[in-house]
């Protein structure tokens, strides 16, 4: 299993593996950081090219993304799946996950304490992190992160890309569109449209922000 990227939300998401007990074929990529060293922990290797990967791909082609920024995100799961990876999920074993009808995306990172009700789809490439809840028929789009603590009440949307900051609460119906930013702490009261970061309690939009161009 190769975790892409080897600084600050790799290391969350090899706690998951470890809470798993899955870190045996554990190993990080990181052609970014030429301090880095070729061992994480003094024991989880490195690579830092994709010949590297190559090899690696031949006998366990599983990937998953370390690394928080959406698009980054986005961009990296476009190199790795082409160079024949398969974008996995992480689901911390302390999540709790409805059992009717909930759809995790292939790639999402869910960690620990998370609730998701029943009847949530999350798109793929998400982050969930630690206690963030998803109450019924939330629908997120792909690559959206979800911050600590943050709050989708009933029927919320959350279009691609977004980000919901930590300790955010979305009332129930709401739709948040694609490339937003919700600031920390806010509370959503009305529909927040594509393009823009929004904070403050009830949150209003404070900045439009460029489409994003792939
Ligand atoms: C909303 C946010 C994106 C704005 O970032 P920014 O554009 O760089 O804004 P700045 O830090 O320059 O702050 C601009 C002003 O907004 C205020 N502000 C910033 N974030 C705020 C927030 N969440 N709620 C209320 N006010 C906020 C600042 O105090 C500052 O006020 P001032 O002009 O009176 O000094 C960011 O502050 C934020 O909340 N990000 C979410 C972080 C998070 O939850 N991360 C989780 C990672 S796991």
């Amino acid at each position: 299993m190769l975790i892409v990227g080897a600084k600050g939300f790799a290391k969350e998401i090899l706690e998951t593996f470890h809470q798993l007990d899955q870190i045996e074929s554990i190993v990080f990529y990181d052609d970014v950081n030429e301090d880095i060293g070729d061992y994480l922990y003094s024991r989880f290797p490195i690579l830092n090219n994709e010949a590297a990967v190559n090899n690696l791909f031949i006998k366990n082609n599983q990937f998953t993304i370390g690394i928080g920024n959406p698009i980054l995100r986005f961009k990296l799961y476009k190199k790795f799946t082409g160079l024949g990876g398969k974008f996995v999920s992480t689901i911390s074993p302390t999540a709790q996950i409805g059992n009717y009808e909930v759809t995790i995306g292939e790639g999402s990172n869910v960690l620990d304490n998370s609730i998701f009700s029943n009847s949530v789809v999350i798109g793929k490439g998400c982050i969930v992190y630690y206690n963030a809840i998803l109450t019924h028929d939330c629908i997120v789009g792909d690559f959206v992160e979800i911050s600590p603590s943050a709050i989708l009440l009933g029927r919320c949307q959350v279009g691609n890309f977004s980000q919901i900051g930590a300790n955010a609460t979305i009332l129930p119906d709401i739709k948040i569109g694609v490339n937003v930013i919700i600031g920390a702490g806010a509370t959503v009261t009305k529909d927040i449209p594509d393009n823009c970061i929004a904070f403050g309690s009830p949150a209003k939009i404070i900045r439009e922000l460029e489409p994003l161009i792939f």
